[in-house]
């Protein structure tokens, strides 16, 4: 990195680590900035930034090994940034240990006001000592759920979690497919369905678009389930973003896993649809599409600004028929007064907010963010708007919950926890889609419920980034029905 950006990257990185709230494209958005940042340079710190906070707890934990042997008083965060950086450097990036040296001169030529000699002697002794550096001996005698966490560079709190649900095998597994892995990870971009549209039409839109991807060098894969969806490297994902394709709204980046959200809300022409955490509206978007715009949405969101976001979103894909209302979903402002015994909404779909705990290939910012006051802080929402949907649930109405979280406590057990509400006795689990994983087996009654069709998954189902190769998903599906089929 050049003096400037490498500068630029660890004050960044200094910043986080004093105060973590503050994501890191924020801090490098400073519009007070002057200079302003040229586009490369930013996409360049950007990168490693994030490449740095995606490995954090695995290089603090070289970082600290390879302190050890060195005598050190007490070290600042802009010194830790910079020993950070360098273990990034050299055993991410693979940059040579004189190579780095070369960078740390000439960021102390360009500013001297940097130069610390006692500090810069130590930081030479430490790229030599990291060269040495052995994942056998650092690893060695540390217990499996250990070794996940800082080798798939995960918080521990998220193995933790996970493992009442699942073999450590497959947390390892999970952990890892979050990870981007030399290269070869991709990311899912959606066909913009016409109003028209039929199986013909995706079929010619989507070949029409692959040769378009093709000629602009782009690699594509076709999705093996969802005709409209295509699959390109995440690494060409800057290209498509300035692709004629992309910037008329023709096609946008969306996870399968939202997508298949969508297609098991399944909605129907003519269908009233209440999404009451919208934004910023992708499957807002996406669930109007599929019923060739005849369904009506009703949807919110409690923040304003994800909201405008949305109300834009819905312009440029011209969307039709959604009605967008700022509310807090656990005190929504719809009257149901006299209307009792009456269907409201067909659907209601709650996308609810959540630890994003399977979303760590896309944020790797997230991963830090995984301890026990977040999510109880997502699990209070989750149950407060799901108590409050209980008055819009009427004979007749599915409820969707879905959350792009791989903890048992947002998905299975506060599905558990309706099961033994009264009102929750009329629900009746629904068939998801096929290519849908078994949710996490957590009691019998859960269990029973949700195997009682022979191996088409109802009711409650999952989607796994090792499994899937997509986030990591809950959806859970019931309609209310006048008989409970639990008596
Ligand atoms: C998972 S995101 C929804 C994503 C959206 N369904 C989509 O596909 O684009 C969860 C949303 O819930 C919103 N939210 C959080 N607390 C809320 C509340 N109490 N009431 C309404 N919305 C809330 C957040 O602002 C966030 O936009």
């Amino acid at each position: 990195m050049k003096p400037y950006a490498l500068n630029k990257c660890l004050e960044i990185l200094t910043g986080y680590l004093e105060y973590p709230n503050y994501s890191l494209e924020s801090r490098l958005h400073n519009r007070d900035e002057k200079p302003f940042i040229p586009q490369n340079t930013y996409s360049e710190i950007l990168k490693d930034l994030r490449g740095i906070i995606r490995w954090l707890n695995k290089i603090q934990f070289v970082t600290k090994k390879t302190l050890r042997t060195l005598n050190l008083a007490s070290i600042t965060s802009l010194q830790w940034s910079e020993l950070y950086y360098c273990v990034y450097s050299m055993h991410w990036k693979q940059i040579p240990r004189h190579y780095l040296r070369k960078e740390f001169d000439d960021l102390h030529t360009t500013f001297p006001d940097r130069i610390i000699p006692a500090w810069n002697a130590l930081l030479l002794q430490f790229l030599e000592k990291l060269t040495h550096f052995s994942w056998e001996i650092a690893l060695k005698n540390k217990p499996l759920s250990e070794k996940i966490s800082i080798y798939q560079a995960v918080p521990s709190f998220f193995v933790e979690r996970l493992i009442p649900v699942m073999s450590e095998v497959k947390i390892e597994a999970n952990a890892k497919a979050m990870n981007p892995f030399k290269d070869q990870n991709f990311i899912a971009l959606r066909i913009v369905l016409d109003e028209g549209h039929d199986e013909k039409w995706v079929t010619e839109t989507r070949d029409k678009y692959i040769q378009y991807l093709h000629k602009k060098g782009i690699k594509t894969k076709i999705d093996s389930d969802i005709p409209f969806l295509i699959h390109i490297p995440m690494n060409q994902r800057k290209q498509i973003s300035n692709s004629q394709l992309y910037k008329s709204n023709q096609i946008i980046f969306q996870d399968k896993s939202a997508v298949i959200a969508c297609l098991i809300v399944d909605p129907q022409p003519l269908e009233l649809i209440l999404d009451v955490t919208a934004a910023p509206g992708m499957k807002t978007s996406l669930i109007q599409e599929l019923t060739h715009y005849q369904s009506v949405i009703i949807g919110g969101d409690i923040h304003r600004k994800r909201l405008k976001e949305t109300e834009k979103l819905m312009s440029q894909l011209k969307t039709k028929n959604v009605h967008l209302i700022q509310w807090d979903g656990s005190k929504l402002p719809l009257r149901t007064e006299g209307k009792s015994k009456q269907q409201i909404f067909d659907k209601i779909l709650l996308d609810a907010p959540c630890t994003g705990s399977g979303t760590f290939l896309k944020d790797p910012e997230m991963k830090w963010q995984q301890n026990k006051h977040i999510l109880l802080k997502n699990r209070i929402i989750q149950e407060k708007i799901l108590k409050q949907l209980k008055k819009y649930i009427q004979e007749g109405t599915t409820l969707i919950y879905t959350t792009c979280s791989l903890y048992p406590e947002e998905g299975e057990y506060q599905i558990n926890r309706l099961i033994n509400k009264p009102w929750f006795k009329e629900m009746m689990p629904q068939p998801l889609i096929k290519g849908i994983s078994p949710a996490y087996s957590i009691n019998k009654l859960l269990t029973a419920l949700i195997t009682s069709q022979e191996k088409n998954i109802i009711g409650l189902g999952r989607i796994f980034p090792a499994k899937q190769h997509t986030q990591g998903f809950f959806y859970a599906k019931f309609t209310r029905c006048l008989v409970s089929p639990h008596e």
